[in-house]
This record gives C-alpha cells, sequence and structure tokens, in this order.
C-alpha cells in the first residue's frame, strides 16, 4: 500500500503538546509475567522523542478481547511495571477509564514530560465499533494524535481510525520504521525477491499467495500448508495435516505462479514421524517415498539446502510463518537452520531480511536470531492483511488530504 503522504512525528517539530499515543500493549502474558517485551521496545522511542519535547504523553492502548467489558484479567494495570522498567523506571500515572472525569484529571495532574496510562480502551463496546462520540471523547483529551501500533492498523476501531478525523495525526517513530522496511521489501525490493510462506492453512494465507505470487520471484511453501499442496500434485502425505478442501486454490496457486515467472518451491524431502511431541523418532524421506502411516513435521535436508542456496542469490527476502512444527524439538530444526543463514547473510549486508507475525517471531526468537534480521513486526493480522495487498485502514487515516 501507498505510504506516501503520511504525517511523521519524526518530521514534525511539535513541542509542548498533550499528546494521545495509541500503542499496542497487547503482550502476551504467562501468569502475571510478559513472555515477550517486543512491542514495548518498539515504542521507546517515540515516548523518548515526545518526552524531549517536553509533551504529556497519553499511552492509550487495548489489550484481549474483552467484549466492551470490565474485566480485570485484560486490565492495562498487568503491564504498568513492565513499561515503567523500561522507561527507566519512570513513575508512570494510571486512570482507570479512558473516558470520563478520572482520564480528565490524570490528564490534568501531568506535568509536561510525564506519561500516563488509561485503562483498556475496549472495557467501551463503542471501541471495536468505531463509534465516533467514543471517539470524540478520546480526543479532546489531547492535543494531537500518534498511532504507533501497527499491529492495530488493520482494525476499523475509534482509537485508530476516527482520534485523527479530530486531532492533527501523526505516525510514531516504530510505526514509521515497521511500513518503510515492509513497503521496501514489498513494493520496491531489490531484486531477486524470495518469499518464505509457512504456517499450517493455506485457506488463512490464500490471499497472501495470491497476492505475492505476482510480486515475487520465489516463493518456498513450508509448515503444513507445504502438504495441501503436495497432495494436490498427488504425492503420498500419510496422516499429515492437509486441508482437502484447498487443493483447487493450491493447483490454481501453482498455476499462476508459472505465469508469472515465480518459482514455487516445495519439500523435495521431508521429515515425519508417528507423533507430534518433544524428541519423537523422526524419518527422513523424499517425497516420492512418504509411508501412508507417517506424519509430516519438517521439510529435510535436501530442501534446506535448496532453500539457503537460493537466499544467497536473493536480495530481499520476506518471511511469514514456520517451516516445520517448530514449537516441538527437533521439528524446529529447518526454520532455525535457515533463519540463522539469513541473518548471517543480513549481517553481511548482502540482503534486505524483513520478516513478521505471531508465530514467526516466536520462531525466530527461539532460533535466537530475533534481533538479527533487517525488521521483524511483531504484527499479526496487519502484517498478514498488508501482504494481502489490502490498504489498512489505521495507515489510510494517517494520510494527509
Ligand atoms: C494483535 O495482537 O495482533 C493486535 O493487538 C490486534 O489484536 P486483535 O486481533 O484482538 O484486534
Amino acid at each position: 500500500m501507498d505510504i506516501s503522504r503520511i504525517n511523521f512525528i519524526s518530521n514534525s517539530n511539535i513541542s509542548k503538546k498533550t499528546v494521545l499515543l495509541r500503542v499496542d500493549l497487547n503482550l502476551p502474558f504467562e501468569k502475571d509475567k510478559v513472555t515477550d517485551n517486543l512491542r514495548i521496545d518498539r515504542i521507546l522511542e517515540t515516548i523518548n522523542l515526545l518526552q524531549e519535547r517536553k509533551c504529556k504523553v497519553i499511552i492509550i492502548s487495548h489489550l484481549g478481547r474483552p467484549l466492551g467489558k470490565i474485566d480485570k484479567n485484560f486490565s492495562l494495570l498487568r503491564t504498568l511495571k513492565p513499561l515503567s522498567d523500561k522507561l527507566r523506571n519512570q513513575n508512570i500515572k494510571f486512570s482507570n477509564d479512558c473516558i470520563g472525569q478520572e482520564a480528565i484529571n490524570t490528564v490534568k495532574e501531568l506535568n509536561f514530560g510525564e506519561i500516563c496510562l488509561f485503562e483498556n480502551l475496549r472495557f467501551y463496546k463503542e471501541e471495536e465499533m468505531n463509534d465516533i462520540t467514543f471517539a470524540k471523547k478520546l480526543s479532546k483529551l489531547g492535543d494531537i494524535f500518534v498511532n504507533e501500533a501497527f499491529s492495530c492498523c488493520h482494525r476499523k476501531h475509534s482509537s485508530i481510525v476516527s482520534i485523527p478525523k479530530f486531532l492533527p495525526s501523526f505516525a510514531g517513530v516504530g510505526l514509521q520504521k515497521e511500513i518503510t522496511k515492509i513497503s521496501e521489501v514489498l513494493e520496491t525490493p531489490k531484486r531477486p525477491l524470495m518469499v518464505i510462506i509457512g504456517g499450517s492453512k493455506i485457506s488463512t494465507k490464500i490471499n497472501t499467495l495470491l497476492n505475492i505470487v505476482k510480486k515475487a520471484d520465489t516463493i518456498a511453501i513450508g509448515g503444513a500448508m507445504a502438504n495441501t499442496f503436495l497432495a494436490a500434485q498427488n504425492f503420498e502425505i500419510g496422516n499429515s495435516l492437509s486441508e482437502k478442501n484447498m487443493i483447487k486454490n493450491a493447483l490454481e496457486i501453482i498455476k499462476i505462479a508459472k505465469k508469472n515467472k515465480c518459482e514455487l518451491i516445495l519439500p523435495s524431502d521431508v521429515i515425519t514421524a508417528n507423533r507430534l511431541e518433544h524428541g519423537s523418532k523422526t524419518k527422513m524421506f523424499d517425497v516420492k517415498e512418504v509411508p501412508n502411516d507417517e506424519m509430516i513435521f519438517d521439510i529435510g535436508e535436501k530442501s534446506i539446502s535448496y532453500l539457503i542456496s537460493k537466499i544467497k542469490i536473493s536480495k530481499s527476502l520476506l518471511w511469514n510463518g514456520p517451516l516445520g512444527a517448530f514449537e516441538f524439538e527437533p521439528f524446529d530444526f529447518s526454520t532455525t537452520k535457515i533463519s540463522q543463514e539469513v541473518a548471517k547473510l543480513t549481517s553481511q549486508n548482502k540482503i534486505l531480511s524483513v520478516a513478521g507475525g505471531g508465530d514467526t517471531v516466536a520462531a525466530l526468537t527461539k532460533a535466537k536470531v530475533k534481533n538479527e534480521f533487517s525488521y521483524l513486526s511483531t504484527a499479526g493480522g496487519a502484517f498478514l492483511e498488508w501482504l494481502d495487498g489490502k490498504e489498512l485502514p489505521g495507515i489510510l487515516a494517517l494520510r494527509k488530504a
């Protein structure tokens, strides 16, 4: 999508403003501990910039899907300490409500350069309904709006698309980096452009495949999704996960790829087991020889070597979805090995590498390369919708008239 005509906070000269900063604090928790802080790390630069410019910073976000009701499990209070820790233990004031008197008072008591956090926007059903009055109430609390939540930009929610109707609006530093990198790799890539698409279902990535097949020079398909492609070509896939109802779509993608001279790479060999569990006893088969009682859980050695050889001659790489059932060792092998190779080539400036999506972040974190790619997007749905070729409403809302 077109990212021109967007106001970036980094290019503005605002100072001493009250800023409504929409972030994505929809963080992963295990009991009361945040298990991945990447989304916090990504908003720090904007917060620091706003504080340097002596702005009052009002952080607004959602957490989970509380369906318009107050629910302590989804309270943003849970994110207050991790956020404060990352901000050199600064005191962050908290308002139990994102509109109303408590919110107004919290902002009034804020000094320039200080930060407050408002309670979960989704405690109001109006947020997800994109209610204009709700957006107006929120916008009255600030002078300007900064969106630093790329991962929510596919949502037509009040705090994403309607606040910009009332306030001068900007993209934050993190959002700017994110859309610039994704746009660079997808819209104006140095070629050859290779795309790796993994994950379990074609059905959730069919639009992505249909869009990307027209843009990429090479597409490598992995994960259980590859099983459906193999089945479409009459290979035996045993008891492997696949989507029989997507076979027609797989054949269609293969046809479009040929027409567009895009090389579509499917595994030529696979790792199988009888069960999906840690430490399963594994076997490796050529795809022509998979027994009918086995299940495919990863790509094999020949496939890995071929993918690495293709990556080595590519100038740009886009990656979404793991190649195997990476949560279970040793089925993380191909994803780890290939991602480490991408990391190495990236550090040598030989490739621009962009990856994104929830599982992809988890897989690259497991492979210890999450900071080694040119860019790793923490967005799930928004990242995929961009790859689908859709216009994201949250980005459109930031465009100058
Ligand atoms: C995400 O985690 O992808 C974003 O916070 C969006 O969450 P949602 O899918 O509940 O809208």
